[in-house]
């Protein structure tokens, strides 16, 4: 945990914002695999780590306006806890850890929210992404079920974005924790990508590497010689000269924030030809937008920037034609790129996307597009200093969109379909980091990972 001046300062902000009311914040509770018994690794919502940092199922927070106050309800253990998982800390001492004096029994939160009801008090709380969530706010608030969600605090998921998306020392610190991780798991993952092994092999490697230094994976692992399917989770290929495999995982350190990482490796350190033109383009493409990134400048703008350096890439190698700022302003490019340059990261890998996308990456001067491939950016608005926002261009050739397109004649002015069914076979290339906004420009965040062509045949080699 941070020290607990931390979690105090962020719950203080919290009240000088909402205002008035209660906010409440429903911890997670363990979640069976296949038997009540059997849970699957106990992840705690984040908002909750946030503001109350226990890292433990069955507790709740609340914070209370008017009357000042941060609770925290939850349970000790019992005897039978103790036989069966070893003695606990008393709460009220993990409490103090977050600098919150007040614990009460968990079976007394229903009473405290329907007396503030009752008095006509608003209590804030965050959209519930786990159905049993759903079911306990609508328990403890006295709304159906279906109802949940009409009911969710506009002003609490605001203030909750606008103190989450500014990461301080001690977060960035965590995630670049994250990040060496992720360093150990690609260097390791491109001595491995050689003819003759399976993905799963690397990916049973790298996940082994994250477990080994205290860390969980902080999505499941894309690791694919498929790379053109966007979110492939399929580990059966054996890998064979010629091909490229994308990878694309986190860490999430032992506090829970992760790191996000992409890379595109050839299989025994070599690109072929072709690969190499795909792969200088997608590179270009990302270097040039991290060295965009600088406060005030809006994400939407650098996205549409990478879409260009990618259109006049591919217009080099006549898959585009006529004139790139047209084509873009069009859409063409999603043919190619179907998704957004990137989104915030922090304790969640899409940080905060369970209070909104459109809250966490939009706001009133940004609105979301409704155009094919724009409409995937997750976050367009303004950067700030001390945003963490990955960076992740990629080219696919997915022959089923190339077909759809084509079929529906889309674009023909833009599009060379004969060249584009040339690349049917080639797969995808993306290339990912994770960027800091600084006072004045950007860090890539972490160790550098190779990624330029000639670090990453050097590293296959070492
Ligand atoms: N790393 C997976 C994603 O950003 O969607
Ligand atoms: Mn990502």
């Amino acid at each position: 945990m941070f020290k607990a001046s931390v979690y105090t300062q962020r719950r203080k902000r919290l009240k000088e914002q909402i205002g008035s009311g209660l906010a409440l914040f429903l911890g997670n509770e363990e979640s069976p695999m296949n038997y009540p018994a059997n849970p699957y690794h106990f992840r705690q919502d984040s908002s909750f780590l946030y503001f109350f940092g226990l890292d433990y199922p069955g507790l709740a927070g609340v914070v209370d306006v008017e009357e000042d106050r941060d609770i925290i309800f939850g349970d000790d253990v019992t005897i039978e806890d103790i036989i069966w998982m070893g003695d606990q800390p008393l709460l009220k001492d993990r409490a103090l850890k977050a600098g919150v004096e007040e614990t009460v029994p968990s079976n007394t939160l229903e009473d405290t929210l329907r007396k503030a009801i009752q008095k006509g008090r608003k209590v804030h709380f965050l959209p519930p992404y786990r159905q049993e969530t759903v079911i306990k706010l609508s328990h403890l608030l006295g709304i159906h079920n279906n109802l949940v969600k009409d009911y969710v605090s506009q002003a609490l998921i605001k203030e909750v974005v606008a103190q989450r998306s500014i990461k301080i020392q001690e977060e960035i610190e965590e995630m670049e924790r994250a990040l060496d991780v992720s360093y150990e798991m690609y260097t390791t993952a491109m001595k491995m990508a050689r003819s003759g092994v399976y993905e799963r092999e690397i990916v049973g490697r790298m996940e082994g590497i994250a477990l080994s230094a205290g860390c969980h994976m902080a999505f499941p692992t894309i690791l694919t010689v498929n790379g053109q399917t966007l979110h492939n989770h399929y580990h059966g290929n054996m890998l064979e000269k010629g091909r490229l495999v994308v990878c694309d995982s986190g860490a999430e350190s032992p506090m829970h924030y992760a790191s996000d990482i992409t890379r595109t490796i050839p299989v025994d350190g070599e690109f072929t030809e072709r690969q190499k033109e795909i792969y200088e383009i997608v590179l270009e493409t990302q270097m040039t937008a991290i060295q965009s990134i600088k406060p005030n400048v809006n994400y939407r703008d650098i996205h549409i920037q990478a879409a260009k350096t990618i259109a006049s890439g591919l217009k080099g190698l006549g898959l585009i034609k006529g004139d790139v700022d047209e084509a873009v302003k069009n859409g063409v490019h999603a043919m190619f790129f179907p998704h957004g340059l990137g989104h915030q990261i922090g304790l969640d890998v899409h940080d905060m996307e369970d209070l909104g996308e459109n809250f966490v990456g939009y706001d009133e001067k940004y609105e979301r597009s409704e155009q094919f491939g724009l409409a995937y950016l997750r976050f367009a608005k303004e950067l700030q200093a001390g945003f963490v926002v990955t960076v992740e261009p990629g080219i696919y050739f997915i022959p089923a969109l190339i077909d759809k397109w084509r079929a529906e004649n889309k674009f023909p002015e833009f599009i060379d379909y004969d060249k584009a069914e040339g690349y049917k076979d080639f797969g995808g290339i993306r290339i990912e980091d994770d960027v800091l906004v600084t006072k004045d420009g950007s860090r890539v965040l972490g160790k550098p990972i190779p990624k330029t062509i000639q670090e990453l045949a050097d590293i296959a080699e070492s």
